[in-house]
């Protein structure tokens, strides 16, 4: 089945949605951070938990959300997929796992905090209990720092991973290609073909990482430029099989001459 991959312009919206989330969940992460010290040096319980809760279940909360949603959608909607590439997958796991402890254990516990310290009984929170919201906000940013890296240097570790029952549907697709059976190859087929013409104006992302880009850009152009030579000081056939034999022309119309013409015209 064809897998559906977005334009480039809206590739591009997205990604801008999802720098914007993902970079402050990681700035409103700090904040919690800051909030969280300064209540370890003493600062008034009544203004640090409330104003922290708040933090958390208007900004961080919903931020996540939104950094969890963008980030799966890039994934499924881009070639980098959910699982083809580590530093993908281990954001997804980095992502998800910290969404759900924002969600189901730090903002209910800020706000368990913040009724503590300004509820009808007032009561002062103990080192032990204020050490959590400095433990998890410095966690939580050390680990999205890491997937802000792994973002951006994209490591070309792949994941191996083909699907039960993917081989034999493969042998059985009546449109099979010699690069078909191999998955991370028929990804850079796939962003050739849509990034062919000017007007693609980058459709989709390269499937590969930037310390992969001379390998595999060289390959693609010396086979060009082998193809191009062929096509034009050969005729149909590698052999020199006498075009009595063959029954065909081995000179194209124009001669050698109209050969060197459509050369010399041809964009190189
Ligand atoms: C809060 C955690 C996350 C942070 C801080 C983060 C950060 C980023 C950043 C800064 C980029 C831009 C990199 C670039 O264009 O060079 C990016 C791109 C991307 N992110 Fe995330 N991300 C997070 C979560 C996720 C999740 C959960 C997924 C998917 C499961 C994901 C998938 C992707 C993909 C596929 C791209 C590349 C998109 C493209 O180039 O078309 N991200 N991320």
């Amino acid at each position: 089945m064809q897998s559906i991959t977005l334009s480039a312009p809206w590739r591009k919206l997205l990604l801008t949605v999802h720098v914007v989330a993902t970079v402050s969940v990681l700035g409103t992460d700090l904040v919690l951070l800051a909030l969280g010290l300064s209540s370890l040096g003493g600062a008034d319980p009544r203004t640090i938990y409330p104003a922290a809760h708040l933090v958390g279940a208007r900004l961080v909360a919903p931020l996540a959300v939104l950094a969890l949603g963008t980030g799966l959608l890039l994934g499924v909607l881009t070639p980098w997929g959910l699982f083809r590439y580590w530093w993908v997958t281990i954001k997804l796991a980095i992502t998800a796992v910290l969404t759900g402890v924002v969600l189901f254990v730090l903002v209910p516990r800020l706000g368990a905090a913040a009724d503590a310290v300004t509820g009808p009984a007032p009561r002062l929170l103990t080192s032990a209990e204020r050490l959590p919201f400095v433990i998890a906000p410095a966690v939580a940013s050390t680990l999205l720092l890491l997937t802000v890296v792994l973002a951006i240097f994209k490591p070309g570790w792949r994941l191996r991973f083909r699907r039960r029952g993917q081989a034999a549907s493969l042998r059985t697709q009546p449109d099979e290609t010699p690069w078909s059976h191999d998955p991370q190859l028929n990804t850079i087929v796939q962003w050739v073909l849509a990034n062919r013409t000017p007007k693609a104006n980058g459709a989709l992302p390269p499937p590969f990482s930037p310390s992969d880009a001379p390998e595999i850009i060289g390959t693609a152009v010396a086979f060009h430029y082998i193809n191009r030579m062929v096509s034009v000081f050969l005729g149909d056939t590698l052999l020199p099989v006498p075009s009595a034999l063959s029954g065909r022309r081995t000179t194209p119309p124009g001669g050698r001459k109209g050969r060197r013409a459509a050369f010399l015209r041809s964009p190189r």
